[in-house]
């Protein structure tokens, strides 16, 4: 089962306004391709942790050509608009579905994944469950392999907390602007309360510090652990196995 509180009305509106409501989805995007340890030619397993509308399963199929990505979600209208989109990749591309509460997916993974990945999916579940979601990934792991996460992080103060809604709000009301040039996905982000720093009581949400969550991944036993980009509220870390 899905969380109740991620519905098939979520998915809609994320299809629609997700590239406007996440920051710099571009830049994201480079410095994943940046970090995956591997090279361009290599023939390896990424799984794509709840994949969404598929932009980062897709930026890593067109990056690596000889790379297959698993990529899961929870939402059955997710996963077949996904795969409908990026049928060009249909050989390489995996779809299943998952639930983020039930770790039994990991049971069926090829045992030599290069790589885990995930945007914005990670803070619906809770710090322990982050904590053990990491462990079993570390072990899922093959050597010489990564994790990498792009999630809201927890403010861990008022004043930072202020200053994450404010600059989440400017840089989603630039790219309403930028991107679909008008206001009518900023003024979505704001009537929908979707800006959890200035709207924190959705149960849905349950974000941690970064902090919190990079010191989760050295107890689970991952190296060079880091985070690369950090922008309104959001970051990109994660950590590499080696043998
Ligand atoms: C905010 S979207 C992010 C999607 C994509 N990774 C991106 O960055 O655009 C969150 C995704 O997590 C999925 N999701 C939410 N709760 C889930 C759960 N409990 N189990 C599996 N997937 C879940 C949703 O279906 C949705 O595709």
């Amino acid at each position: 089962m899905m969380d109740q509180k991620w519905n098939e009305s979520d998915t809609e509106v994320f299809l629609r306004y997700g590239r406007v409501f996440v920051p710099e989805r571009g830049e994201l995007a480079k410095t994943f391709i940046d970090l995956i340890p591997a090279n361009h030619d290599e023939d390896f397993v990424v799984v794509d942790i709840a994949t969404g509308g598929g932009w980062l399963t897709e930026t890593i199929a067109s990056t690596f050509p000889k790379a297959h990505v698993i990529a899961l979600d929870g939402s059955p209208e997710m996963l077949k608009y996904t795969k409908d989109r990026l049928e060009q990749y249909a050989d390489r591309l995996e779809f299943r579905h998952f639930d983020l509460f039930d770790a039994s997916w990991l049971n069926d993974l090829p045992n030599k994944v290069r790589c885990f990945v995930s945007s914005l999916a990670i803070h619906h579940i809770t710090f322990q469950q982050k904590q053990d979601l990491f462990k079993k990934l570390y072990s899922n792991l093959h050597n010489n392999g990564a994790l990498l996460i792009a999630d809201i992080v927890k403010p861990v103060n008022e004043i930072g907390r202020r200053s994450m809604s404010r600059s989440w709000d400017d840089v989603t009301k630039k790219q309403s602007l930028n991107l679909e040039g008008n206001l009518q996905a900023y003024e979505y982000f704001l009537n929908t309360e979707w800006n959890l720093f200035e709207h924190p009581d959705d149960p849905v949400d349950k974000p941690s510090t970064l902090l919190e969550q990079l010191n989760a991944l050295q107890q689970a036993g991952f190296s060079d652990i880091d985070a690369w980009w950090v922008k309104a509220g959001h970051a990109l870390f994660g950590g590499y196995k080696y043998e």
